[in-house]
């Protein structure tokens, strides 16, 4: 059948509420005009981030009863570290309690003032966290990634001839590390192919310099080299996921995205001096190293989630719905990141909305027409959460895993191009207060008057 359907059955359903548009108007002038600050009770679809929103299956739910809550040396823990080392083969498995504890440890153990972190592009957290102990985030995209409108099959790839040049000119002494984020998240959730990642180990292996891979999206970045990158067609995605980690010395990672978890994260590494220092650091602020700020039936429901993202049905519906999305809304006309990413579509609200230049926030002021108009909440990522370092103007749909079915995505599509027709009525916003760092998540603003 040519029908792709989602590859599960509902057990357990969660109400969602529609509202007016009058009551959303005061519900968004009372969070000051940010997205973060709504109630989620007030939100009919809610695509403002995949990470911890997944649905969990009967079979996590089940392994969750098994968890065993001890302090030391958890059985749980021992069922999480298999099924990681399974398929991302490291030495070391760090359980955290998500993705930034992993980031943080790894940077306050591997850097300091002065380095500098190169990656595709590092996400907000990645960034803020490499910032926060003295050394540069980099961000070494190729350069099709910043073109909306380029198509490209790995535009997730980083540019191998900048990382060369960038460890020529530093000397590999400043560069404690190399990161390629998969999918690139920031950049559209775009893929990264195999072929990058192997030009970029011999790279950094030239110079004794270590790989890690920021791998909160692995399952989907293999989904696509399957896909897309010549001799991969009759591989399965846990032989792809493996053969992406054997080329890295180490990752970090967010269970809330491919791990199916709606908590968790891990860190691992191949170096045993490395390991014993983060665990040091673990204790002081996660916790033991056999649960690392994770209850044990966490543990539990990451130990399967993982295995459940690599399940072929499972990503043929998810990499389909998401493309679904992306095709109809850019069939219209509507400019999209193309091609449609793994986890989320990316509106270009520059090209949305030429007549709003970015210090107005294009992307706050479509994010909020689109609750407006529908009740849909997504996330800005441009000027707002990058300030001037903002190459773009995005608008993230970002799609929970297993949660929304197909008539929820036909209406998101409907709400998209009934604004595309408004496009030129909308305003956009002045910044009444910011936070030193990580402004996006608590910033309050204004519309302009029209
Ligand atoms: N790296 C990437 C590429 C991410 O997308 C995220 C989180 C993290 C690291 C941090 O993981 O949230 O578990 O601490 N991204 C979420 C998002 C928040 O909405 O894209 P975390």
């Amino acid at each position: 059948m040519k029908t792709i359907i989602e590859p599960f059955r509902i057990k357990s359903v969660e109400r969602i509420r529609e509202t007016t548009r009058e009551e959303r108007q005061r519900l968004i002038a009372a969070a000051g005009y940010n997205l973060f600050l709504v109630p989620a009770d007030a939100i009919l679809i809610d695509l403002l981030t995949d990470s911890g929103t997944s649905a969990m299956s009967t079979e996590q739910w089940a392994a969750m009863m098994r968890g065993d809550e001890s302090y030391a040396g958890s059985s749980s823990f021992d069922r999480f570290r298999r099924s990681v080392q399974d398929i991302f083969g490291f030495r070391h498995v760090i359980p955290t309690h998500q993705g930034r504890a992993a980031e943080r440890i790894l940077f306050t153990v591997m850097c300091k003032k002065g380095d500098v972190v190169p990656n595709n592009t590092h996400f907000d957290t990645t960034r803020a966290n490499c910032e926060f102990v003295g050394a540069e985030a980099l961000d070494l995209p190729i350069a099709e990634a910043l073109e909306p409108a380029a198509l490209h099959p790995f535009k997730g790839n980083m540019d191998t001839a900048r990382l060369a040049e960038t460890i020529e000119r530093l000397g590999a002494k400043r560069i404690p590390l190399v990161m390629l984020t998969v999918t690139n998240n920031s950049g559209g959730g775009q893929p990264v192919s195999m072929a990058n990642i192997r030009a970029v180990k011999a790279i950094c292996a030239k110079h004794g310099i270590p790989l890690y891979i920021d791998a909160c999206r692995f399952a989907e970045n293999s989904w696509f080299i399957k896909l897309r990158e010549p001799g991969y067609a009759d591989k399965t995605p846990r032989a792809i996921a493996q053969e992406m980690f054997s080329l890295a010395d180490g990752c970090t990672m967010s269970a809330k995205k491919d791990g199916l978890a709606n908590i968790g994260g891990f860190l691992c590494t191949n170096d045993d001096l490395l390991a014993q220092q983060e665990k040091d650091l673990l204790i002081l602020t996660e916790g033991f190293p056999t649960y690392g700020g994770l209850a044990g039936r966490d543990l539990e429901a990451i130990a399967v989630g993982l295995n459940e993202a690599l399940e072929e049905d499972y990503l043929k519906y998810r990499i389909a719905s998401t493309g679904f999305l992306g095709n109809h809304i850019a069939a219209a006309g509507v400019p999209i990141v193309q091609p449609p990413g793994g986890h989320a579509i990316y509106l270009d609200a520059r090209a949305f909305l030429p007549h709003i230049p970015p210090a107005q926030f294009p992307g706050v002021a479509l994010a909020i027409e689109l609750y407006l108009a529908g009740g849909i909440r997504s996330v800005e990522i441009g000027t707002l959460m990058f300030g001037e370092h903002a190459r773009m103007d995005l608008v993230r749909l970002a799609i929970p895993r297993r949660v929304y079915t197909q008539s929820h995505i036909e209406y998101v599509v409907e709400v998209i191009l009934d604004v595309w027709k408004r496009r030129e009525s909308l305003r956009g916003y002045d910044l009444t207060y910011q936070a030193p760092f990580l402004r996006h998540f608590t910033a309050r603003l204004q519309p302009r008057a029209g």
